[in-house]
Order: structure tokens, then sequence, then C-alpha cells
């Protein structure tokens, strides 16, 4: 049957629709993972160990045991071993994703403060709390370390990072011959606080068994990624285990692995024989769900006097757990932003007793395009170019690290777009003082990977009799918009007013996708939908075609067009029936189309980018060393955009997250005890509304044929790349300071 593809006038995909899950979320009608309410609900707390390194040489539960309301306490002496931990592999595999390869209470050994020894399990979570206060600990401590000041010479060069799927040295070209033959050299280091996600939802899991079956609620980036984790760690079928997780309270990277707390919750609820909710303080969710790993970056430029680049190296040092080679892959966007014949980036890493470090938004971009955006900005200033400028002379046409041509690209456009609505002429003039607050103005460039996944994605798609549609697929929406972006591209295939149509999403019985990682969500869930819809469609229209009681009986397939949610002729738009029309004379409850999309590869013959431009104006009060950001402008080519407000605000959102980053985020690791210092929303400082300037978003349309059907590149990370670059250059800018150290503190500016 034909492919009908004139349903222009029901274009649902793009507009700005309100979130269709806007009302519950401000109403309290939605139901997080930690409010799961359940028969006979019982409670865990966790307990976490209070030095970096060593062995537990005694736990004494007695007096926890014996509190009131306590039904258990599981130490190392008396959880199940897991059946077997499975490989470290990014959640956006399918596979089994756990957050490290260590589970914790195998043993007595203790590799990091905040590992958990201990679950408390009572009948009200108040004394569980109160009785994991009374859980006896003590340590045989041992040497740690725990800040890369401290284990500098101890550095190593690991063969892959980021999970085995990121090459620990990539080298391309000649970069000696490159940096002998520049005649301009630059090499600047560059500092970053390690940082904490901080999603207002801590993490939580509630776990049920029913016989040999388990029910997990879980807050998670990936139902799936749960459900594949958990199995593994209890050696059960997976196909015994379904999870679900609704809403999820904003997740930024640390609900895409799977921590060891939904296995622990599962392992509790077994063992007392009734359900189980363990839900993580703000305090644990600083040891128990990974972070942004401190780093320092070094980067070597050479370029000849027009600003042309003739080398490009990029070294990271930072710390990884002592059992996982992780760091967030910051060179492998920063090696494809620029046309550069000789490359050379290599990784890192020191064993530290902390966590192993995870994703967290922008994982690598927001770091590795900060130091590239403030090198460039320094060779500009080398050479008295414009940094605008010295962009577009090292514009790369095809992808540098393969040669291959990007799928789709529209960054000359953000450059233009950008600077035009950002005013970036006035750069151009000397920068001007407003009372104490000197002025500058600054910009980077910015760019995102496309992650295709790597497997089929799934979706299933029902039209009712009533004339309501569902469509369903197991991603979670964690904040992102995509339930009602997967309903609107849903309607509009359909040919159905959004009003008519519910998307479902959040549960492994439903088709499976990959968890939602990388900024892939939007693209590869609506290929998924898509191809449903399309799929129910078809069906009918085939249906209606074949049955003599239609009046578009023995019409032309291709004569048949979706209008004002009904099948027509196309040259008669006042001909035809509805679906609901159609089945109810044929006393069919609904009907129903699955539909799968099978992605790209990761070889692929494309570089897959989403590209952007960073603009930022600050105030500097140089003797109070404050720093105010008064506009940020970014100009991005995300593709196809679904929904343009939700889109707008994930857009916005990265930027301010790049704000964050370049003022106040930083998770402060206190050396000598091994602990973070601020664990907490009191002291880890996240921007608030009062913080927010004026942020402007102008989209760039541009066309891909390769990431997925639809053409989404993806929004939900590249507001952040080049943000903080963009502030930093402006502060130096105004005042002449380079700060190469992030976040930028009042004592780094005084
Ligand atoms: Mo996102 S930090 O890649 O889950």
């Amino acid at each position: 049957m034909s492919t009908v593809t004139d349903y222009t006038a029901d274009t649902a995909i793009g507009q700005p629709l309100d979130r269709v899950d806007g009302r519950p979320k401000v109403t309290g009608g939605a139901r997080y993972t930690a409010e799961t309410a359940l028969p006979g609900l019982t409670h865990a707390v966790l307990v976490g160990a209070r030095v970096p390194s060593g062995r537990i040489t005694t736990i004494d539960t007695g007096e926890a045991e014996a509190a009131d309301g306590v039904l258990a306490v599981l130490t190392h002496a008396n959880l199940p071993k897991i059946a077997a931990q499975p490989p470290l592999v990014p959640s956006l595999a399918g596979a089994a994703a756990p957050g490290e390869t260590f589970f914790p209470m195998q043993d007595d050994t203790v590799h990091y403060a905040g590992q958990h020894v201990a679950v408390v399990i009572a009948d009200t979570y108040e004394r569980a709390l109160y009785a994991a206060h009374l859980v006896k600990i003590s340590y045989a401590e041992s040497e740690s370390v725990t800040v890369l000041d401290q284990a500098r010479d101890q550095a190593y060069e690991p063969e892959a990072i980021f999970g085995g799927f990121v090459p620990g040295r990539v080298e391309r070209g000649d970069v000696r011959a490159g940096l002998e033959k520049a005649e301009i050299q630059l090499e600047a280091t560059y500092t970053f606080a390690a940082n904490h996600h901080n999603a207002i939802e801590t993490s939580a899991t509630t776990a049920q068994w029913d016989g040999d079956q388990l029910t997990l609620h879980d807050a998670t980036q990936g139902v799936t990624a749960t459900q594949h984790t958990v199995a593994a760690l209890l050696g059960i079928p997976h196909s015994k285990i379904r999870v679900i997780g609704h809403y999820v309270g904003g997740s930024f990277g640390g609900k895409a692995m799977v921590w060891h707390h939904s296995a622990l919750a599962a392992l509790a609820a077994r063992h007392v024989g009734r359900p189980v909710r363990l839900a993580l303080t703000r305090e644990q969710m600083f040891t128990s769900c990974g972070h942004r790993e401190e780093q320092e970056q070094q980067i070597t430029l050479g370029a000849d006097h027009d600003g042309r680049l003739t080398a490009l190296r990029h070294h990271k040092l930072s710390p990884t757990s002592h059992f996982d080679h992780w760091a967030e892959p910051s060179l492998g966007v920063a090696e494809r932003m620029y046309a550069c014949d000789n490359y050379e980036g290599v990784y890192r890493l020191i064993r530290a007793n902390t966590m192993t470090p995870t994703f967290m938004r922008c994982p690598g971009e927001a770091t590795g395009l900060f130091a590239l955006e403030c090198a460039m900005d320094e060779l500009a200033e080398r050479l008295s170019r414009d940094p605008l400028d010295l962009r577009l002379r090292n514009f790369a046409e095809v992808d540098p690290s393969t040669g291959n041509p990007w799928s789709s690209h529209g960054l000359k456009e953000c450059y233009q777009r950008g600077a035009e609505r950002f005013g970036w002429e006035r750069r151009a003039h000397p920068p001007v003082r407003d009372g104490n607050w000197m002025i500058g103005l600054g910009m980077a460039a910015s760019a995102y990977p496309v992650y295709p996944p790597s497997n089929p994605q799934r979706a299933r798609a029902r039209v009712y009799a009533d004339g309501t549609a569902v469509v369903q697929a197991a991603v979670s929406d964690f904040g992102t918009g995509v339930t009602t972006a997967m309903t609107q591209v849903a309607a509009e295939a359909l040919g159905l007013p959004v009003e008519q149509v519910r998307f479902e999403g959040g549960d492994t019985d439903l088709p499976n996708v990959a968890a939602a990682v990388g900024s892939s969500g939007a693209g590869m869930i609506s290929a998924a939908v898509h191809s449903a819809a399309i799929a129910l469609r078809d069906q009918l229209i085939a249906q209606a075609l074949a049955d003599p009681g239609s009046p578009l009986h023995g019409a032309a397939p291709d004569a048949v067009i979706l209008r004002g949610g009904r099948m027509v002729l196309r040259d008669r738009p006042d001909s035809g029936e509805s679906y609901a029309e159609m089945l109810r004379r044929n006393f069919q409850p609904d009907a129903e189309a699955s539909g799968a999309w099978s992605p790209p590869g990761r070889d692929a013959p494309y570089g897959m980018l989403t590209f952007g431009a960073q603009f930022a104006e600050v105030a500097v009060d140089p003797g109070l060393g404050l720093v105010r950001v008064r506009r940020m402008t970014g100009a991005f080519a995300p593709g196809r955009v679904l929904n343009a407000k939700t889109a707008r605000s994930q857009l916005m959102g990265g930027m301010l997250w790049g704000l964050s980053q370049a003022l106040l985020e930083a998770s402060v690791m206190e050396a000598r005890t091994g602990r973070w210092a601020n664990a907490s929303l009191g002291e880890y400082l996240v921007p608030v509304n009062a913080d927010a300037p004026e942020v402007e978003v102008e989209l760039v349309e541009v066309t891909d044929s390769v990431v997925n059907p639809l053409g989404v590149k993806g929004v939900g990370e590249i507001g952040q790349a080049g943000a903080a670059a963009a502030i930093a250059n402006a502060v130096h800018h105004a005042t002449g300071r380079r700060i190469r150290q992030l976040p930028i503190t009042i004592e780094s500016l005084l």
C-alpha cells in the first residue's frame, strides 16, 4: 500500500503545545516513584560508609534490629550475593547499564565514603531512619586518594573510557609536525570542579514481589535499563521483572545508569517478604548516583598567522574509581569542531576513592568545549582577530575525525543569526563601564553528538471506536517533554487532533525502547512512534478501501489523505469517514499496529553532530569579584523541532546549566576525610530564577535525512555546550582576566 504523505492540513509536529502532563505535575496529581502506595509497604534506609577507604572490622546491628518497627538490617554478612555483575555499558545500548562494576555489601571492603554498607528496613520511614543511626560500624581505614592533587604522579592512560565506548587515545596526522610548523603556539590548562546532578526528585525505587515476579517502580531515564540491570544482578530472567516509572522529577544523567539502590530495594523486599520503598536522601545523592568528575584539561594549539589551525593537542586528566576506567568523553566533540589535520587527544586517569563518575548533562562536551573555546578566544586575541572570524576561518566542511560529510550542519547560519540577534558587532568597540560594572561580550561554538541507539526502537498505536488513539513505548519522560512531543508525532501521522491522542510510556510492558540518554530520546522515540502510527493509518485506509460500507470503497490508495480527523479523497475533502465511524460500523472496538525503527549504525559514513553558537554579555564588578550574566543568546540547529515550546525550554535550560557551570556549581571534596563537603542544596549552588538573565534562543532550520526518519537531532544538551566558554570569554573581554578554572569564583577575580 502506498504511503500517504499529504497530511499537512493536520500538522501537529512543531506546534508549541503545552505539556500534556503539565496539569498533573503542577497540581500534585502526578505520582512519583517515592509516592507509590502499596498495601503493606515498608521503608528502607541506606547506611553509608564513613571512611573513604579500608575495611569494615565490625558491624553491630543489634540495637538497630531491636528498635521499634524494624523488620531487618542487611549488611555484607547477610545480604545475598549478587548473581553476576554486568559490565559497565552506557544505558543507550539497551542492555544492562550498571552505574559501576562494583556492587556494595558483598564483602567488607570500602572503596569510597558513602558507599552503601547496610540497609535498614522498618514499617515507617522515620523508624528506619532512626534505626539506621543505631547501626554501629568500625573501620580499619587505609590511605585514600580523592582529589587530583594527591596523586598526579600516579596517572595512567586507559585503553578506553566511558564504558569502553571511547578510546583512551586518538591521533590523526602528526601533531608534533603541526606544532613545529605553527607560527603561533598557545598552551593553556583548564580546571573544573566536580559537579553533581541535583535533580529535585531524589532517586528512589519501590520493589514488590509476587511469587517470583518482581515489580519495580523506579525513577530512571530508562525502565528497560533498570529491568536488565536488576535481572542480571539478581540472576533472574528479565521477563520476570516489570519496571514502571511514569513521572521522573529530573535526572540530568544521574538516573541514566542503574545504581545499586534499585537492586538493593528488590533484595530487601525479598528478604522481608513485603514491598519496600527505598528513597535516597539529598546527601546520599552525592555518593550514590555518580557525578561529573573533577578534571584538568590541557590544550595546545598551533596556528599560522592567518589563524588557521595546524595542530590541536587536547589532554585530559581526571580521577576515576578503583574499579572502572570512566571519564566523561570531553575530547570527542572538541576534536571535530574545526578543520585541523594534526590532532592528538589523550585521556589520563588516576585511581581515586570515589564512586565511578557518570554522565552528567552534556557529558564531556560541557568541559571539553569550555577548554577548546576559551583557547580559541585566546588565539583570536593573540592574532588580534575577531573570535567569530577565527572560527569561520577554521570551519570544518567535513567531519575532521573521519573525513565523512556531515549528516546536516547549519553552523555558519548559527554563527550569523546568533551574532545578529545578540548584536555581536558591538564587540568591536572598546568594553564599556556601567557604574562599577565592567561590561564584556563573549562567544563560543557549540556542538553535541547525535547518538543513534544500538538496537531497534519499537512502538504500538491503537485507535478506539470512540475516535481516540493511544500510542505506547517504554520511554521515560524525566521532564524532557517527550510525552507531549510524541503525542504530536502520533497525532500528525494518524491525522487526528492532538486532543484525541494520548501517549503512554514508563513501563517495560510497553514496546521496548532504549534509555533516553545523550539527547537521543526525541529522535529515537519519534522514529518508533511515527512508524507505528503510519502503520496503523495505512492499515485503516486499506480497510476502508476494501469495505463495501465505506464511502472510500474502491478508491485508489494514493487518492486518500487524512484531513480534519477523517480519511478523505484528496480532491474531495468533504468525502470519506473517520476511523471511528468505520470501526463502529464493523463492530470493531479498536484497531492496532506496531512499528519499529532500526537506527543507522555507529559506523554510518556521516558525521552526526548538532551545531550551535553561544553569545553572552557579562557585567563584572572587579572590586567585589562579582560576575553577573546580563544576556545570553544561543543559536542552534537541532534538526526537526517537534514542539517549539518544549524545545526552546530545553535549550534555555541547557544554557542556564552553562551559566551554572561557569559561575556556581562545585562539589567540594574534603580530601582529609574523602567526603563531599557541600552535599546539600543549601551549599551546592544551582541557579534560581533570580540568577537567570534574559536568554534568547534562535532556531536555525536544517533538514537531516540520515539521523532518523523525522530528522530530529535533539535539544536536551546542546544548550549547555559552549555556554560557559562564552561567559568566561565575556569576562575576559570585560576585565582582561583569563579565568581558566570553573566555576569562576569571587576569589579568582579578586
Ligand atoms: Mo544525558 S547526561 O547523556 O543522560
